[in-house]
């Protein structure tokens, strides 16, 4: 069996760590035909109108699952960002973003296990802002009740599953009394009508923070709103390691996108050093969701092969520069190939 998946390789590294990431898959032999869309600056570059062409929402509508490079947004002026048009027009609402620490990598916490679910589709992200008059702007975040259901229904579902035992919610609800207190109203509505057996806690976020870069271990599944998660993922990523090992899936329940958290990162594109591994990462947890979705066991043992390999590449020390390494993108990709 064959699966047909959408590569949109993006901005800046996209390319670079898609194309390290692609050679991987095939190199293990991971049955996937990809076909090519573009998406961002990339998308101009090759001739499209838009920044998001409809040819490239319908091929990942067509085809269901996608993998996905960065695209870059330009700060404080400019274009709206298509990372989040794309979330939204695919209804992709739950961002799953697993960290873990990794063996070789170094870190202060050896032991870090935990999962960031962000809700994907509305809160500050939804991008309604305005200059009532000059020099003053406002920037409305969005709650919805179905959202903020639908989020804590998922992330509870996803911690069973997954045989997590506690669902944490970040939230400022002392102070967003209305937005982010319907969030952990919703959450914990859905817990004690669905989810009793799951531990649960609602923490203010700025302490919760602190207590996040004290000890990760303590901490499992954590559930927040569209900014707080964008935040917190960037910042759990710099416990394990940095924005280079951490992976990361965009579900909905028609089509799903897997792409790392960093982004285009500009001041070392077209160097061919960036870490393919965060997107790598991305494409073993896109390969377990095909093999979940089809009952594929030799899919999923491909993709425990793939994450194998990589996890040994870096305990022979065979590492990237933003890990203390010397290894190029390609030079990276080439030692996992060979511990397959
Ligand atoms: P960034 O994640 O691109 O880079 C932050 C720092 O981490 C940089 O120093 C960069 O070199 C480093 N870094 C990131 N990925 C790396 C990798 N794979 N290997 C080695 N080093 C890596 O964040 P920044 O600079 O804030 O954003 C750059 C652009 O990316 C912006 O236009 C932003 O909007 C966009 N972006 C896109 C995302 C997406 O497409 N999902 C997510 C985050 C940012």
């Amino acid at each position: 069996m064959t699966y047909t998946a959408v590569l949109v390789p993006g901005d800046g590294i996209g390319p670079e760590v898609a194309a390290a990431a692609c050679e991987i898959l095939k190199a293990a032999g991971a049955p996937i035909s990809w076909i090519t869309h573009q998406a961002g600056v990339a998308a101009l570059e090759a001739g499209e109108k838009d920044l998001l062409p409809q040819s490239t929402i319908d091929a990942i509508q067509k085809h269901r699952v996608a993998l996905k490079g960065p695209c870059t947004t330009p700060v404080g002026g400019g274009f709206s960002s298509v990372n989040v048009a794309m979330r939204k027009k695919l209804d992709l609402y739950g961002a799953v973003r697993p960290v873990r620490s990794l063996d070789g990598v170094t870190t202060r916490f050896s032991n870090v296990d935990l999962v960031v679910v962000r809700e994907n589709t509305e809160g500050l992200y939804a991008g309604i802002e305005n200059e009532i008059t000059k020099g003053v702007v406002t920037s409305m975040k969005v709650a919805t009740r179905d959202a903020c259901l639908r989020i804590a229904d998922f992330a509870f579902r996803y911690a069973v599953h997954r045989k997590r035992r506690k669902v944490s919610v970040f939230h400022k609800a002392n102070i967003m009394k209305l937005s982010d207190g319907m969030f952990i109203r919703c959450a914990r509505e859905v817990r004690e009508a669905k989810f009793p057996q799951i531990e649960y806690e609602e923490l203010i976020i700025d302490a919760a923070c602190m207590k996040l870069v004290q000890d990760p271990t303590k901490f499992d599944v954590l559930l927040m709103e569209n900014l707080y998660g964008d935040v917190l993922s960037d910042l759990c990523a710099g416990l394990v390691g940095g924005l280079g090992v951490v992976p990361g899936a965009n579900l909905g329940e028609h089509a799903a996108i897997f792409e790392a958290v960093h982004g285009s990162a500009p001041d070392i594109a077209g160097k061919g050093i960036a870490n393919p591994l965060a997107i790598t990462m991305s494409a073993v947890m896109m390969l377990n969701y095909i093999a979940e979705t089809h009952s594929d066991t030799a899919l999923a043992a491909t993709a425990t092969r793939i994450r194998d390999a990589y996890n040994r590449a870096l305990v022979d020390g065979c590492k990237t520069r933003d890990l203390g390494g010397s290894l190029g993108t390609r030079e990276f990709a080439s030692a996992v190939i060979e511990r397959l």
